[in-house]
């Protein structure tokens, strides 16, 4: 089996792609990645040579590199996750969320039909289903709602993938995944950015009061449920991926803080993000019985293994925070 995965060098995308090498070793990975600000080649050096896997610098948006890669390496499915992925930075500048997440994954999503791709796994998020009250759960029935241009922006790509497995029978599975933490999240991300801040002694920033909630779920986690959609998932269905584990902001920053020894008094509260979704919770009752799939990791114990994994690999982190983060690190936050 050929498969591609798109974003392969973003966070998600390089835990996937390992996850793929040892889970089956009879699979070829082919990455194809732009290597935007989000992409680091750094996440896969360690596969430069490996023999089933292998990097294609590219864009989605590109329909004839596209095109070229899945006919020339035979691909037989597509699990999609590049992306524009932050939705602070969609805020700031909405455009290239709508040219890579809307027209990246239609060019994909027409490649894919005009040659015969068997399986298409387009990875989207709870966030297309907007904001919830205090109680309730996400389910594959609640109504689209987004709120930013980023989700926005994935609920359309959704759309897109949707109508291509309805109109063209393409066999397109959809997964809709809550907040991921782990290894090698870039830190702009509430989790690596407060971990990065507080080992540097730095003000931690909470939106608002910080009593919005977030579904935490292991990047582990969520690549497994995507290998699971893509081998057991009806085409033209969507599936939830969360692992009950919600938390407000300011408690999730309060625990990283006592894991890395550091005082609650660097919490600094910081102006809200605009149209920021309360909360958000997810019933994943659909892809644990139906794909038979079940989160393994608990949060206490993930998060700490987290932080210990950005406190040895401290010059990973350094290096990207030293480039054009600190650009818009600025212009979110302030000069400080
Ligand atoms: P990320 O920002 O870390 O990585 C995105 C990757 O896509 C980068 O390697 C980047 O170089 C690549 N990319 C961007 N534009 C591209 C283009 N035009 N052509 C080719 N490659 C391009 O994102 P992530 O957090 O790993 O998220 C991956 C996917 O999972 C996204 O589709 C996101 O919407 C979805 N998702 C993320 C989360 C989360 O909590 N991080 C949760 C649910 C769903
Ligand atoms: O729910 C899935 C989504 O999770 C994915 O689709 C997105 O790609 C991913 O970025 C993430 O979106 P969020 O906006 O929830 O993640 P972020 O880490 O940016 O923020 C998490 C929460 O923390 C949110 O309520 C905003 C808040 N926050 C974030 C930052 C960066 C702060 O309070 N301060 C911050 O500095």
């Amino acid at each position: 089996m050929n498969v591609l995965v798109t974003g392969g060098s973003g966070f998600i995308g390089a835990n996937l792609v390992r996850l793929l090498l040892v889970e089956r070793p009879g699979w070829r990975v082919v990455n194809l990645d732009a290597l935007t600000y989000a992409g680091n080649a750094e996440n896969l050096a360690e596969l430069d040579g490996h023999a089933r896997y292998r990097f294609v610098r590219g864009d989605i948006c590109n329909g004839e590199l596209v095109a070229d890669v899945l006919e020339t390496e035979r691909i037989d499915a597509v699990l999609h996750l590049a992306a524009e992925s932050h939705v602070d930075r969609s805020i700031l500048s909405p455009p290239v969320f709508i040219e890579t997440n809307v027209r990246g994954t239609q060019v994909l999503l027409e490649a894919a039909r005009e040659l015969g791709v068997r399986r298409f796994v387009h990875v989207s998020t709870d966030e297309v289903y907007g904001s919830l009250g205090p109680s309730g759960l996400f389910t594959e029935e609640t109504p689209l709602d987004p709120s930013s241009p980023y989700s926005a922006s994935k609920a359309s790509s959704d759309l897109l993938a949707l109508a291509y497995a309805r109109t063209f029978e393409l066999p397109v599975v959809v997964t809709r995944c809550s907040n991921n933490y782990g290894p090698y999240q870039f830190p702009e991300k509430l989790i690596p950015l407060a971990i990065a801040n507080a080992l540097r002694d730095l003000p931690l920033p909470v939106y608002g009061d910080g009593l919005h909630v977030r579904d935490w779920i292991h990047v582990e986690d969520h690549c497994r449920g995507l290998l699971a959609a893509l081998e057991k998932g009806e085409s033209g269905q969507v599936y939830n991926l969360g692992a009950s584990s919600e938390r407000h902001n300011l408690d999730v920053v309060k625990q990283v803080l006592r894991l890395v020894g550091k005082p609650e008094s660097l919490i600094q509260h910081v102006a809200d993000r605009p149209g920021h979704d309360r909360r958000y919770a997810i019933d994943s009752t659909k892809a644990r019985t139906v794909l038979g799939w079940a989160p393994r990791h608990r949060f206490e114990e993930a998060l700490a293994a987290t932080v210990r994994w950005y406190v040895e690999r401290r010059p990973w982190w350094e290096r990207i925070i030293s480039g054009e983060y600190l650009a818009y690190y600025e212009k979110q936050y302030g000069a400080g």
